[in-house]
């Protein structure tokens, strides 16, 4: 439970603030969203997540883009099943690739592009239900920990831009942020994100 909901969670919110700092026209908007839900408070509230659907598509496209747990975890088939025409013998070790899946051309317009506004006017959702996004699994072994992960990576994303701008150190320009990742179980940034954050009030 710890290492499955430490480093997830923080890998997220790495990547969903890297995307918003190389796209600064999707970082403007969602500070605007959280302004003006914020109504002048010092906090975001979990309640005021509710009214941020802009949001809630940045974390949706995050975790399409870059899927935490690419291959998921190993799961092994119960019966002997057909799937798209491949034999699988009961007892099979499966793996799933949710990266690929979430990149796919064929399901997804400009795959490799951050575009949030793609989730806006779509019922597709992350929660297992749609399996063109499966950033936390699906079924009975899906990721127990989903609710709170996206409660809690929402609520910080939310607070943190909300409070602050960022600057890239060195003159470093928003779009020269370099997003190579570092393939093992999980996805992460092989640069971690340096910032200076600036007081926005
Ligand atoms: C953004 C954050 C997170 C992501 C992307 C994520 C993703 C996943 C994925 C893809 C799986 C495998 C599901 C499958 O194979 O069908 C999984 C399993 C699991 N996750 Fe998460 N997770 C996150 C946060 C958390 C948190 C916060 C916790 C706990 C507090 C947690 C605990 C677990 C556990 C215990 C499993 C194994 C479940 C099992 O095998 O039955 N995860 N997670």
């Amino acid at each position: 439970m710890f290492s499955g909901g430490t480093d997830t969670t923080f890998a997220s919110i790495e990547w969903a603030l890297s995307e918003l700092i190389r796209h600064p026209e999707a970082m403007k908007r969602l500070q605007q969203e959280v302004t003006q839900v914020s109504k002048g408070r010092s906090m975001i509230t979990e309640d005021d997540i509710h009214n941020m659907p802009y949001l809630k598509a940045v974390l949706k496209e995050t975790l399409r883009l870059h899927t935490i747990l690419p291959l998921m975890l190993p799961h092994e088939s119960m019966d002997d099943v057909k799937v798209m025409g491949y034999d699988i013998k009961k007892g099979t070790q499966v793996m799933i690739n949710g990266w690929a899946i979430a990149r796919d051309p064929s399901i997804w317009n400009d795959a490799e592009m951050f575009n949030p506004d793609r989730f806006m006017n779509s019922c597709v959702d992350f929660k297992g239900f749609h399996y063109e996004l499966l950033p936390f699994g699906s079924g009975r072994r899906g990721c127990p920990g989903m609710q709170f992960a996206i409660s809690i990576t929402e609520l910080v994303l939310a607070n943190l831009v909300y409070k602050y701008e960022f600057a890239l150190p060195n003159g470093i320009r928003s779009e020269e942020l370099d997003m190579t990742e570092v393939v093992g179980l999980l996805v992460r940034k092989r640069d971690p994100l340096l910032v200076v954050p600036f007081a926005r009030f």
